[in-house]
């Protein structure tokens, strides 16, 4: 019998929640600094790293918004993008589902244009050259007002071929689904999928806001629904997919000790839950060290690991043939 960590790092997996600006490494941040001669507030790759200790989700947007200020030419999003999915090649993803935060790029006066084309290069070579399917979802930063989604969404209409869905992120607290019903129920007539970070550090109410308001397709985190029997047994009867990030949740969002991770009584209790890295260049670790990490500490049963994995293919947003052409390799996988 292969060990969990070897079984887990051969295994064919999805990655449905991630932010590719979060997954720019301090190497390529400096790379990209020096390149386009902006200055940053640190000296070396090992001071960046020092600075990523954080108590709350808004500790790490102030950095990560900072961060990205890197990315400048249609060549940098597609540096980033490349990177990643190099990245996650060594981690067996098969498919992954990207965010995008569009606007912490406009409001700096690059154009959308340039972000999605750059992006969209990478990812159309990540298929050709490692295999690996994609889709890109653009999201709304919920700090700001619904004036400037209703301006993104507008951009957003000239790449509705490249752009499958549009999501809610950002400060949870204080801005809740409610702020952006409107702007969700347009983005949905326009044809575009819908997900939403929930529950994050927000309160089970903003749960149930995105799946009432906003009539979420997939729900991004979710944790904090468990602190609600109803909302609980709601999303287990509705099937509705959680995207769950351990290691995120882990330096950012109350989980003090990996063992306290809510993913493996999600699962018991019925839930979707998915496994996915969220901003991995920030917080530790990509696909596989997330899987380690909740296996590590929650002791997961073999089922279980299959569980997330076949859960994440059921949650992508793809056809029914490619959702089975996924199931089959993880099949294939399975069967030795
Ligand atoms: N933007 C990037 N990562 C995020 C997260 N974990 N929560 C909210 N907004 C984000
Ligand atoms: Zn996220």
């Amino acid at each position: 019998m292969t060990s969990h960590r070897d079984f887990i790092d051969n295994m064919p997996k999805t990655e449905l929640h991630l932010h590719i600006e979060g997954s720019l490494e301090p190497e390529l941040m400096f790379t990209l600094a020096k390149r386009n001669n902006i200055s940053l507030p640190y000296g070396s790759v090992e001071e960046v790293r020092a600075a990523y200790q954080f108590t709350e989700l808004q500790d790490f947007l102030d950095i990560y918004y900072q961060g990205m200020s890197v990315l400048i030419t249609e060549q940098d999003f597609h540096d980033l993008t490349w990177a990643y999915l190099e990245r996650i090649k060594a981690d067996n993803v098969m498919h992954t589902e990207i965010f995008f935060d569009p606007q912490g790029h406009t409001e700096r006066g690059i154009a959308f244009d340039t972000v999605v084309s750059g992006i969209t290069r990478a990812l159309a070579e990540g298929e050709q050259k490692l295999g690996i399917t994609s889709r890109l979802i653009l999201c709304f930063l919920r700090h700001l007002s619904e004036e400037a989604a209703f301006e993104t969404l507008k951009d957003a209409l000239r790449h509705k071929d490249k752009i499958i869905g549009v999501g809610l992120d950002s400060s949870e607290l204080g801005h809740p689904p409610s702020k952006f019903e409107r702007v969700f129920r347009a983005a949905r007539e326009e044809g575009f999928l819908l997900v939403a970070h929930a529950g994050e550090e927000g309160p089970p109410e903003y749960v149930i806001e995105a799946l009432d308001l906003l009539q979420v397709d997939r729900l991004d985190h979710g944790n904090r629904s468990l602190e609600d029997e109803a909302l609980t047994r709601r999303l287990a009867d509705m099937q509705i997919a959680l995207t769950v990030c351990p290691l995120s949740n882990h330096k950012l969002a109350g989980v003090k000790d990996m063992r306290k991770h809510p993913i493996k009584t999600m699962l018991e209790k019925g839930l979707k839950a998915t496994v996915n890295s969220d901003d991995p260049a920030y917080f530790g670790g990509y696909m596989n060290d997330n899987y380690h990490a909740i296996d590590e500490a929650l002791g997961l049963t073999r089922d279980q690991i299959i569980t997330l994995a076949r859960n994440g293919i059921d949650a992508s947003f793809t056809s029914e043939a490619e959702k089975q052409s996924m199931h089959a390799r993880l099949a294939a996988y399975l069967a030795g």
